[in-house]
């Protein structure tokens, strides 16, 4: 399916599922390395949209860790509301532990920053961030994204996780508006 109508808007293929997978196993072989003499890292997977990226990011993690589930909304419809709300708090022993946020995509940045503001209260021993996609030009924040699988246009995408008004999360591809 090159074409998809959701809702009232209609979309295209703009990342095949095939270089999603290529892009998420090199990412694994990079944290695999940056992580391999750590003690039981823990992976803090933000919810929802990032649920497809976690599943097949952790199966290429080839250490001892674990992962846990965060739920944030920052979105309505398109576009960013500019509010985070955090929904579900994280109840794993955070402090002295090593923390790997996985984000399906950072976009304006302001989940990142209220993110990782709540975690910096829980005293972990390093905090990385793993993004999936990211936005340069929205972006407008100053964290650094440690792990960035592709870098894409500052335009509306949906699918692998990634949901218009809900719906299309299930699509094993990305696709943008038409
Ligand atoms: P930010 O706070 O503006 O960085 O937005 C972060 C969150 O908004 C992401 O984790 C996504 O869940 C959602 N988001 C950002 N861009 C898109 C998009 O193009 N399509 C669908 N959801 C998006
Ligand atoms: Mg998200």
């Amino acid at each position: 399916m090159n074409q998809i109508k959701l809702k009232d808007k209609e979309f295209k293929v703009s990342i095949p599922a095939e270089k999603i997978q290529e892009v998420i196993a090199k990412m694994a072989i990079k944290i695999n390395d940056d992580y391999k003499d750590k003690d039981v890292p823990l992976f803090i997977s933000i919810l929802n949209g990032s649920f497809m990226f976690t599943a097949d990011l952790f199966k290429h993690i080839d250490f001892d860790c674990e992962v846990t589930f965060l739920k944030l909304a920052s979105y309505e419809g398109t576009s960013t509301t500019g509010k985070v709300k955090q929904l579900i708090g994280v109840n794993e022993e955070i402090k002295g532990r090593d923390v790997i946020i996985i984000e399906d995509i950072v976009d304006t940045g302001i989940t990142l920053e209220q993110i990782l503001e709540q975690l910096k209260t829980f005293a972990p021993a390093s905090v990385k961030v793993a993004s999936l996609l990211f936005k340069p030009e929205a972006y407008k924040k100053d964290m650094t994204v440690d792990y960035v699988g592709l870098e894409i246009p500052n335009e509306f995408i949906v699918g692998y996780g990634l949901d218009y008004d809900g719906i299309g999360r299930n699509l094993a591809d990305i696709y943008t508006l038409k």
